[in-house]
């Protein structure tokens, strides 16, 4: 199975590529992540990414596509894959077309997840993850269960992305309308494109994705 979750920064997409990981053994490819990865590691990718990152936006289709196209070969991308946060641009697209078919795969579904951008500022800068595993959480909306302690990990440390903040998520957002957006219609017009309410509540959202995987 391969979908991809198509949606502006803070619609909620790595917090459900991370449900649907854990409940369905589809594996969450975040291009975001993996950059983030690169930057940790100082590679020559992650340097030449940082200061793209830091400005809202983004990195180039051929970096992302390579990453993109040799992840895919792993042995654990077998049973399925989440893209979370690729393709962005019509390039990106018609390049993820190019490597399926060479792979013999088969795009099932690319979900929407559909969301104001007034609310988007609020969840992105309230937004935090546990240095040890990964997960996210939020300020307001997703705290755990004991302040200070990750659910999931027990960990006790937590980080905040740099491009969380009021200036670049602007910028992020008018990269994915200029540049994201219109692979909504290019979806749509090969009959793969579903819809979620990314307003709602993450586990509303949580089952309207579900029912979106039982009728694909
Ligand atoms: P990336 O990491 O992909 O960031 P993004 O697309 O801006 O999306 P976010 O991760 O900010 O949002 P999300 O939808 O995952 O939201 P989340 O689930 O965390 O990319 C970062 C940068 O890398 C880009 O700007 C670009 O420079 C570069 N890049 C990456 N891919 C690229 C590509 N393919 N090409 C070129 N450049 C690329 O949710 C946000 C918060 O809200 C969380 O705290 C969560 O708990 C909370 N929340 C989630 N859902 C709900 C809900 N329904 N109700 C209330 N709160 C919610
Ligand atoms: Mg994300
Ligand atoms: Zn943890």
């Amino acid at each position: 199975m391969i979908l991809i979750l198509l949606g502006p920064p803070g619609a909620g997409k790595g917090t459900q590529a991370q449900r649907l990981q854990d409940k369905h053994g589809l594996v969450q490819l975040s291009t975001g992540d993996m950059l983030r990865a690169a930057v940790a590691a100082g590679s020559e990718t992650g340097l030449k990414a940082k200061a793209v990152m830091d400005r809202g936006e983004l990195v180039s289709d051929e970096i992302m596509t390579g990453i993109i196209s040799e992840r895919l070969n792993d042995p654990d991308c077998k049973n399925g894959v989440i893209l979370d946060g690729f393709p962005r641009t019509e390039a990106q697209a018609e390049a993820l077309d190019k490597m399926l078919a060479e792979k013999g795969l088969v795009l099932n579904a690319v979900i929407e997840m559909k969301t104001d951008d007034d609310i988007l500022v609020e969840r992105i800068t309230g937004r935090y993850t546990c240095a040890k595993c990964g997960a996210g959480y939020h300020d307001k909306f997703l705290k755990p269960a004991v302040e200070g302690v990750c659910d999931k990990c027990g960990g006790t440390e937590f980080n905040r992305r740099s491009d969380d903040n009021a200036e670049t998520v602007t910028s992020r957002l008018k990269a994915y309308h200029e540049q994201t957006a219109p692979l909504l219609p290019y979806y749509r017009g090969r009959g793969v494109l579903k819809q979620v309410d990314g307003m709602a509540g993450i586990d509303e959202v949580t089952d309207q994705m579900e029912a979106v995987l039982q009728a694909i």
